[in-house]
């Protein structure tokens, strides 16, 4: 068992409901759920799952804060919520089978810079002892661009590897800063069409949905074909992708048995519904259809 610290700056308390809606109808359920959403949450789920001693780092703020607090500890995880005077996003979700889902999301909230200093200072202070940290998502606010690479800095000044999964800005900056991360998974999208900046990761995970992952690392080349599933959800297949890979790496395998791990633990999230809630024995399901392949 592993101690791994994940970081959200931009968590999101998400409503959701099972229910068909209708439009310009009051659709009405017995149970409207409340989850805990953000990347870097997901991936720390995982690892939960997977028996991993757990924190998770969140900027949040109001009463939608405490029950992300709430939530985060009722999946086994530690929370440490750095607070905000502005409250947390919040989204809802209403979906169902037949007719698919519709979400609506707000994007981010507001982050004084004395707020985004203690949020950088608490993952410099958590990350102490950690094997490994984790660092996903967006930011939300414009004036936290510079934040992933000042926590990639600590990260290195506590002697800890820093994994960063975000893309834009935020992503540019901690590529481009004195302690780049160890290890970047851009999807495509995410990837565009400048392979420049990326080059300053030691290792790289290029992966797109169902198809297959280019991975390159200072120890090889490999190129990873997922296993067939019918996509129910696709969202945070990327965060168990991460997890599981941590969970490999951390467990001492090599690479390409990781890759495996966390190819099949994409794939069973993939396969379901609800967002990476994904445990080993979804994994094993799926783990002999994989294939990896030095490149
Ligand atoms: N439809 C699918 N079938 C099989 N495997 C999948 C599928 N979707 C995702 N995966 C697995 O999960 C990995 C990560 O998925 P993807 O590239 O969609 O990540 P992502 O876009 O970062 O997702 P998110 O940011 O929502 O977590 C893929 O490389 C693949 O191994
Ligand atoms: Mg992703």
């Amino acid at each position: 068992m592993a101690r791994i610290v994940t970081v959200t700056a931009n968590p999101l308390l998400d409503h959701i409901a099972e229910i068909p809606w209708r439009h310009g109808a009051v659709s009405r359920t017995a149970h409207i759920t409340r989850v805990a959403g953000g990347k870097g949450v997901n991936v720390a789920r995982v690892l939960a799952r997977h028996g991993h001693q757990v924190t998770a780092v969140c900027l949040a703020g109001g009463h939608e804060a405490d029950e992300l607090a709430r939530l985060i500890a009722a999946d086994g995880i530690k929370p440490e919520l750095v607070r905000t005077a502005a409250r947390l996003r919040i989204g809802f979700q209403l979906s169902e089978l037949q007719s698919g889902s519709v979400a609506c999301i707000e994007d981010g909230f507001v982050v004084t810079p004395d707020e985004r200093d203690r949020f950088v200072a608490t993952i410099a202070e958590q990350v102490r002892g950690a094997e490994l940290l984790i660092v996903s998502g967006s930011v939300p606010e414009v004036g936290m661009e510079d934040s992933y690479r000042r926590i990639c800095d600590a990260a290195h000044a506590a002697g800890v590897p820093c994994w960063v999964d975000s893309y834009a800005k935020p992503m540019l900056a901690a590529l481009a800063g004195a302690h780049p991360p160890a290890l970047a998974k851009p999807n495509r999208q995410e990837y565009g069409v400048d392979p420049q900046p990326w080059l300053a990761a030691r290792e790289l995970h290029l992966t797109d949905g169902g198809g297959t992952v280019t991975v390159r690392a200072p120890e090889g080349r490999w190129r990873v074909v997922p296993p067939q599933v019918s996509e129910v959800n696709g969202i945070g297949s990327g965060d168990c992708w991460l997890a599981g890979y941590a969970h490999g790496r951390l467990s001492g395998w090599d690479i390409p048995r990781s890759l495996a791990w966390a190819a099949a633990a994409g794939a069973a999230n993939a396969a379901r519904a609800e967002v990476a809630r994904i445990g080993p024995e979804d994994v094993k399901q799926l783990i002999d259809r994989v294939q990896v392949v030095q490149a």
